[in-house]
């Protein structure tokens, strides 16, 4: 068959996930709290048509068949979270057999399927003792994830390969401490650099321990949303601008996990401004000394920016945006849904930009999706005809391909999600699976996507 995009051999055909999102099970096996299932006690109203957490997609329990649905699919790899709540219960001490058990299933389960576990320690889910600590916010909370993720090595390194650290770790700073979207809903730059610091320490602690364990063919790596900066011109000031949007919400993870340093600029900037985090001497040499061997992109939208409009009001909270404007761009393609613009052509921007700037690390798309509200109207002969999915997917792996075929070292696709999940404040208003969910009988049902994506992973291309 000729195909018009093939893919490298050995592609990475396959989807993610974070525990949080689909194991349900909150207050089962011995899992103990983390923030989300404290913020849904005490303000359920903030989550979309009061959904919480507590039973999710009900993985916990139907991991095998879903497993079987991934193979059906063509999936070879895929990516799953462990929750720290879950393993150790507090975030500190005791590990919960019933949770290395829950584990030791699911990654056994998939490697018999010949789908390789991608394992990520941390997405968005810290234990609420912890976070009662002050969570990233205190150094101590780097300790004791890095003696975690220690765990994590320790009971399932056999025959995890694929390990990432964290999943988007700027997303807890924007709205955990700047945007008030997730708990603790504190509005402090301060606050939030310093909690974005130790997370990158956390990062390299963890990597540290991982190469301690001389995991055979093991790799170690983290996942950074990397949104591009578009300027809305060439004007300088718009440039600037762009070129600051870009230090804060890329360059501020993905220098240090890459590079193994923070840009000069963005600390000048910091600086100037009051808002350094404290450190500690030899923290530049833990840095420098555990960059990441992989690196996850999760793309879904550009950023684009213009100079701003007005100063910013003195007195206001500081903040990234004192440096810059959105830009609404006419005429662009939006996901209505999410309200998040469609540009294909991003995710051929950022691999360049990883081969020119980056050493070319080897990556991989690790997130990639699109979430739409009241899919049931597309269902025909009991399917949901997603063609806007199939077609999103495609105009994006085709950018990927010309990046390959230009040199850059990515590795595979994931989608955002394998099947319809809950998302944070969201919750279950935008759909993303390549299966459908019912959440009254938890029945999985394949969208046209799972069948084309099916053909897709077994011709290697398209
Ligand atoms: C990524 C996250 O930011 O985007 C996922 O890693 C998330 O956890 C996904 O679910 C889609 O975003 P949302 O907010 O629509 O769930």
């Amino acid at each position: 068959m000729s195909l018009n995009y093939k893919f490298p051999d050995g592609f990475w055909w396959g989807s993610a996930t974070s525990a949080t999102q689909i194991e349900g099970a909150a207050d089962e096996g011995g899992k103990g709290k983390n923030i989300w299932d404290y913020w849904y006690q005490t303000e359920p109203n903030r989550f979309f048509e009061n959904v919480g957490p507590e039973t999710t997609s009900n993985f916990y329990h139907q991991y095998k068949e879903d497993i079987q649905l991934m193979k059906e699919i063509g999936h070879n790899t895929f990516r799953l979270s462990i929750s720290w709540s879950r393993l150790i219960p507090g975030g500190r001490g005791e590990v919960n057999p019933e949770a290395v058990a829950f584990y030791n299933n699911v990654i056994n389960e998939l490697l018999a399927n010949d789908i390789e576990p991608f394992v990520n320690l941390f997405h968005f889910d810290m234990p609420l003792e912890l976070q009662e600590k002050g969570g990233w916010g205190n150094r101590d909370v780097a300790d004791a994830y890095r003696d975690y993720a220690k765990e994590c090595f320790r009971l399932f390194g056999d025959r995890v390969k694929k390990w990432f650290t964290f999943n988007e770790p700027i997303v807890p700073v924007e709205g955990g401490y700047l945007y008030d979207f997730h708990y603790p809903n504190v509005v402090d730059a301060k606050r939030a650099v310093q909690v974005a610091y130790h997370t990158m320490i956390a990062h390299a602690k963890a990597v540290e321990s991982f190469r301690s364990f001389n995991i055979e063919d093991g790799k170690i790596g983290i996942i950074l949303n990397l949104t591009p900066s578009y300027p809305r011109s060439n004007n300088p000031a718009d440039l600037r601008a762009s070129n600051i949007a870009d230090l804060f919400f890329n360059r501020s993870f993905l220098d240090p996990a890459v590079l193994g340093e923070y840009p000069q600029e963005l600390i000048d900037i910091l600086r100037e401004h009051g808002q350094l985090p404290f450190t500690k001497e030899k923290d530049k040499d833990l840095l420098k000394e555990n960059t990441a061997d992989l690196l996850g992109v999760n793309y879904y939208q550009p950023r684009r920016v213009k100079a701003k409009e007005h100063l910013p009001n003195p007195y206001s909270p500081f903040m990234p945006d004192w440096f810059f404007d959105n830009y609404e761009m006419p005429g662009r393609k939006m996901n209505k849904y999410r309200g998040w613009e469609i540009y294909e052509k991003g995710i051929y921007d950022i691999m360049i930009n990883l081969k020119e700037n980056y050493g070319n690390i080897e990556s991989f798309v690790s997130e990639n999706g699109m979430g739409v509200q009241n899919e049931e109207r597309f269902i025909e002969n009991g399917e949901i005809q997603d063609d806007y999915r199939i077609d999103f997917i495609k105009e994006h792996l085709k950018w990927l391909h010309k990046a390959i075929e230009e040199g850059c070292n990515a590795k595979g696709y994931h989608l955002w999600a394998f099947m319809d999940n809950w998302s944070w404040m969201n919750a279950y208003k935008n759909r993303y699976g390549f299966f459908s969910v019912d959440l009254k009988t938890q029945k999985r049902t394949p969208k046209k996507s799972a069948h084309w994506i099916r053909t897709v992973s077994g011709h290697n291309g398209f």
